[in-house]
């Protein structure tokens, strides 16, 4: 029994060396140690053993046991280091790799743009209003004194949609000029207001694109005047371009306006001395303004015997090209990312 049992010792001892994982090992120790394993199957032949033997052959049997679970252990302790360096081998971390930075939105320059001018009109006394985009025929011409046979109508491609329930026309707005409409028909003067957001036009080329964004402006009082007008858009473009520019008034023609102007600015380009942007003229053209036509107040139950007011109406991609040195008006609105990092503002800065 004693060569049997040593013999199962140098066996079980060279399978676990030679075992490579840790299945086989549990393997190896299951068919040595088990309760069907080889020890208890050799084990039970102790009853022939003389009595004086016994105790010896027990004392064995237990110096295999230790022998096998410290060998057991020392091979697991093997088997664990091998996998774990095979692991670091496989599973390289470069160190040296700059940090994943999580992509951060930004604030695109027309709403950046658009931000800054309600800003600055509010803090002039001027809240910002909306409309609605869908417009019918009153409000974004009838009202303004554009009636059904006006050449001014050539002006403005309107998209037109299919007619309302009751037969009247449906459009998208060509401007913001019919906010004045909606907000002067509820309110009696003194009016100041502005109304920023988009308009649609059916024209797209190198300097259109068939929706942008204006902002809108008035202002109805006792005694307004000109030279108001010239007063707060002066100031405007100071305060949004943060710099001092000259701004000339030009008289020009607008079916809601009586006068009308348009205001130019001298060219940040080229500062004023003539580029291919102003066409060598030294002038930026940046809005069209004048004093509301009598029967626009008319038409929206304004006493033009007491009241007077004054309107002005610019294009909000126009400015941010100006203000951010932009010269391709399409690019707002390609959503090229590259374009939209270059002039990215996190967080309204
Ligand atoms: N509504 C005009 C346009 O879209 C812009 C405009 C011009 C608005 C003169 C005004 C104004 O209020 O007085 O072309």
């Amino acid at each position: 029994m004693r060569e049997q049992l040593e013999a199962l010792k140098t066996q079980a001892l060279e399978q676990l060396a030679a075992a490579d994982s840790v299945d086989e090992l549990e393997k190896v120790r299951v068919q040595t140690l088990g309760k069907k394993g080889e020890l208890t199957k050799i084990l039970r032949g102790l009853g022939k053993v003389s009595p004086e033997e016994r105790p010896k052959i027990g004392v064995l049997a237990n110096q295999i046991k230790e022998a096998f679970n410290q060998a057991l252990a020392e091979q697991q302790a093997l088997l664990k280091k091998s996998a774990m360096t095979a692991r670091l081998n496989d599973e390289q971390i470069d160190i040296t790799l700059p940090g994943r930075t999580p992509d951060v939105g930004s604030i695109h320059p027309v709403t950046r743009a658009l931000e800054e001018m309600t800003t600055i009109f509010t803090h002039m006394g001027f809240p910002p209003a909306t409309g609605p985009e869908v417009e019918d025929d009153w409000y974004n011409f009838g009202a303004l004194n554009i009636p059904d046979d006006h050449p001014a109508r050539e002006m403005h491609d309107t998209f037109y949609l299919p007619p309302a329930h009751d037969g009247g026309k449906r459009l998208l707005r060509t401007h913001t000029s019919s906010v004045q409409v909606h907000f002067m028909e509820n309110r009696q003067p003194p009016i100041r207001m502005i109304a920023p957001g988009k308009v649609f036009r059916c024209d797209s080329d190198i300097t259109h694109t068939p929706m942008f964004h204006q902002v809108e402006g008035i202002l109805v009082d006792e005694g307004v005047d000109f030279g108001q007008l010239k007063g707060l858009i002066e100031t405007f473009l100071v305060r949004f371009f943060a710099r001092e520019l000259p701004v000339r008034f030009r008289p020009s023609f607008f079916p809601f306006t009586e006068p009308s102007a348009e205001a130019d600015m001298g060219c940040i380009f080229c500062d004023a001395k003539g580029c291919r942007i102003c066409k060598n003229t030294g002038w930026i053209e940046i809005l069209g303004c004048g004093m509301i036509h009598p029967n626009v107040l008319e038409n929206v139950q304004i006493d033009t015997e007491k009241y007077a007011g004054f309107a002005f109406g610019m294009g909000v991609e126009r400015l941010a090209m100006l203000k951010y040195g932009i010269n391709d008006l399409r690019t707002f609105f390609e959503n090229d990312i590259r374009f939209l990092r270059r002039h990215a503002s996190v967080g309204g800065e």
